[in-house]
């Protein structure tokens, strides 16, 4: 699974982040243990890893991408997790930018989506892949667009606002069912996301 923030350099103190506090990653990955997965985190930066897991640290992007390409090969079902940043900086000064007065323009390229590379590197179905979307409206039908878009065998959809709380809404969407959970902690919605992959894997034997 991959889990956290990324954090993209701009010089060697700035950097471009998000407020993803990693706890849904966390609280997935001890459900996992519990049901008795062995649990890769691709982790980005403050994310915490349970004990149990293996850590990957990363930092940008870029390295997560790389590392859970690697990691997925050998992984029955991927969970992707992570507030990746859309963007990283085009250059990245070596040495710590001076103000000069005028202000600074940068450019930012747009980082490469993980779990859509990770469908796409699938093979005879392997491994199951799980993405979340993040909505403020309209959650069931962006999730569905999600699915189809990233190739994805499930999303778990969450109701925007509860990035850095321990309370979350979520629904489960597959090609053919969306199911609606109440509101509930992180960590009884990542035993839900946990049954409900074990569920479909069993579907699928
Ligand atoms: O496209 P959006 O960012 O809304 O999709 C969210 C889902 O896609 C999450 O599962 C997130 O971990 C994943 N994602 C990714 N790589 C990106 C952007 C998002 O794996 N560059």
């Amino acid at each position: 699974m991959t889990s956290g923030p990324t954090r993209e350099p701009l010089d060697p103190v700035r950097f471009l982040t998000n407020a993803s506090s990693g706890r849904m990653g966390a609280a997935l990955a001890t459900a996992l243990l519990r049901r008795g997965a062995r649990v890769v985190m691709v982790a980005g930066p403050g994310a915490s890893v349970p004990r149990g897991a293996r850590a990957v640290p990363v930092v940008t992007a870029l390295q997560m991408h790389r590392r859970t390409l690697e990691e997925s090969r050998r992984a029955d079902v991927v969970i992707a997790a992570a507030a990746v940043g859309d963007w990283r900086f085009a250059r990245v000064a070596s040495r710590k930018i001076k103000r000069k007065g005028g202000g600074l323009t940068v450019r930012l390229l747009e980082n490469p989506d993980i779990v859509a590379a990770v469908a796409r590197a699938r093979k005879a179905g392997r491994p199951f892949v799980v993405g979340f979307a993040l909505e403020t409206h309209d959650w069931i039908a962006h999730a569905r667009s999600k699915l189809a878009r990233k190739g994805l065998d499930l999303v778990v959809a969450n109701k925007a606002s509860v990035l850095a709380s321990d309370r979350t809404r979520v629904a489960l969407v597959s090609a053919d069912s969306a199911r609606v959970l109440p509101p509930m902690s992180k960590n009884a919605a990542a035993r839900a996301v946990v049954a409900r992959v074990e569920e479909m894997l069993r579907e699928r034997l």
